[in-house]
């Protein structure tokens, strides 16, 4: 038996040896918000991948949306505008419009072919976006350049709403309509990259009322949500909502933006406030995002060029964006979060002629997509998918954070916003970030009796991979976090 004096010696030091890089925390059993969806946009891949062979047209599908790829809950299909004035062919999408009325549901077979795919794996929210209305239906006759025509909302919304009809009417559960994807650029002059129609702040109302009338008068108000403004800054769109959200504000399902300026914590949270306040709490929206550098933990954050699968290791800028959906949803109380195109041509290299292309960051490519092709395939026959760890990163939140799902705040001073707890009614399943070059372990005390399952980690040498579960018992459980690294803890509600 040991004497007293040694027993207090024992634990003393016991308690110093713990490494510093052990964190405590307590989840909360009051519930934050509940989750409709993680997904990204059918824009402009689908141009290229439908002329892909149909084995790997498949392995796409499977990898955007079945549970063994990123398990996306929310995929945007891009309507097309018809491509008119945009240089760049891929992302010039035909559209069905004809003429008032008439309709070739023919076009875009690129398109409606991926909007298939994700009926037929069973998406469960899937938004139709515009860039722009149709040519005719433009202030330049163009499908960029120009500018939403005061007076042809009507117009606009039978179109809308009559291509959403029909494809309800085949199967396609279209279940959110955003008419004005980035209204606040034209994307001009042309020719131009892209296509895009400046809506005027007041002339975003007309938009709204227009699309919720012809909505309303074909019956499907409770069936189509209608999202707006899709404002590519957090720090314009509160300026901008009281030329058109106060008249308008019922008939808007989510307050949708972008976040293109990159904000910090604190100005991401402002945002989400003014949002609130302009609308009566209208629940917001992050519906697009790409395209930035910076580190893990969020330095060096914005909007630029390079493509970067790597950026010194190859798992830091994939870090970096899980960072991004960890301020949407922790800081943000958010409950839907979009990537931009998923699947992209920007690599910037050639994969045919350099082996250490696809893994290895360079200034030509853009990071915009999740699973990358080569831009030649074309004219090489190169049909490869390479999957960069943005992948392996969204996935986690693709499989486990569903819709319906809820979150549970982290409180406690050694809480950070880099676990999110999410359970439904059998499970709780923590994602956690390690954004630091260092291992480290989080020490949670849940509000109740549950028991470890299973474990996941994305690591700068892991894809995703199966790790040990949690250790502890009862209501208190050790998560080990490795060096940089993503990983998720799954536990059943319940005892052991
Ligand atoms: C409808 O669009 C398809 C695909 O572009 C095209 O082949 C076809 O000719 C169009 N039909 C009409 C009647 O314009
Ligand atoms: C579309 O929604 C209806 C009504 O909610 C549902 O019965 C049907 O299964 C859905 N179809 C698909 C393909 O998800
Ligand atoms: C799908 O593509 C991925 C990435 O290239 C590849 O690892 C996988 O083997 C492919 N699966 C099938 C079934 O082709
Ligand atoms: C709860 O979440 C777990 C983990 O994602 C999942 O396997 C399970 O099917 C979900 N249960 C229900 C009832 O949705
Ligand atoms: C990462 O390092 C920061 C700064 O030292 C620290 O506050 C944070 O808790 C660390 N995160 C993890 C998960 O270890």
């Amino acid at each position: 038996m040991l004497p007293h004096n040694s027993l207090v010696v024992f634990v003393a030091l016991t308690l110093l040896s713990l490494p510093a890089n052990v964190h405590s925390a307590t989840v909360s059993s009051t519930v934050a918000q509940t989750f409709l969806g993680i997904g990204g946009s059918g824009a402009w891949w689908p141009h290229d991948l439908f002329d892909f062979p149909d084995s790997v047209r498949q392995n796409v599908s499977s990898l955007l949306f079945s549970e063994s790829g990123l398990g996306l809950s929310s995929y945007r299909y891009n309507l097309g505008a018809g491509g008119v004035g945009v240089s760049n062919p891929v992302r010039a999408p035909q559209t069905p419009y004809v003429s008032p009325g008439v309709y070739n549901f023919s076009a875009d077979p690129q398109g409606t072919y991926f909007l298939q795919q994700a009926s037929d794996f069973g998406v469960p929210g899937i938004t139709m976006f515009l860039n722009s209305a149709p040519a005719p239906l433009t202030s330049n006759k163009a499908s960029c350049a120009g500018q939403f025509v005061t007076g042809d909302g009507p117009a606009y919304a039978t179109y809308i709403v009559d291509v959403a009809e029909h494809w309800r009417e085949a199967g396609i559960n279209i279940s959110y309509i955003s008419a004005m994807n980035e209204p606040d650029s034209s994307f001009g002059p042309m020719p131009c990259g892209q296509e895009g129609m400046l809506v005027e702040p007041n002339q975003r109302a007309e938009v709204v009322s227009s699309l919720w009338n012809e909505l309303n008068s074909q019956g499907l108000t409770s069936a189509i949500g209608i999202l707006a403004d899709e404002t590519s800054q957090t720090s314009v769109a509160p300026a901008e909502y009281p030329d058109w959200l106060p008249n308008v504000g019922d008939m808007v399902a989510h307050l949708v933006h972008h976040a293109y300026d990159f904000p910090s914590d604190a100005n991401y949270l402002a945002y989400v406030n003014a949002a609130h306040a302009a609308s009566n709490g209208k629940t917001t929206w992050m519906s697009e995002i790409c395209c930035s550098l910076g580190t893990p933990a969020g330095t060096g954050r914005g909007y630029s060029q390079g493509f970067d699968p790597t950026h010194v290791d190859y798992i830091n800028n994939a870090l970096m964006f899980s960072g991004l959906v960890f301020q949407s949803f922790v800081i943000g109380g958010e409950a839907h979060y979009d990537f931009w195109t998923l699947l992209s041509n920007a690599i910037g290299c050639e994969p045919l002629s350099s082996s250490t292309c696809a893994t290895t960051a360079n200034s030509n490519g853009w990071t915009d997509g999740m699973i990358y092709y080569d831009p030649d395939y074309a004219t090489n026959g190169n049909h490869e998918l390479y999957l960069v760890k943005h992948f392996w990163t969204y996935k986690h939140f693709g499989n486990f954070v569903k819709p319906g799902t809820q979150r549970h705040p982290v409180t406690g001073s050694d809480a950070n916003e880099y676990t999110l707890v999410v359970s439904n009614s059998t499970t709780y399943s923590v994602i956690a970030m390690n954004p630091n070059a260092t291992a480290s372990t989080i020490l949670l005390t849940f509000p109740e009796t549950i028991c470890s399952t299973t474990g996941f980690r994305t690591s700068a040498s892991e894809d995703f991979s199966t790790i040990a579960k949690a250790t502890g018992s009862g209501s208190s459980w050790s998560l080990p976090l490795s060096a940089t690294s993503l990983s998720t803890y799954v536990f059943n509600r319940g005892v052991c």
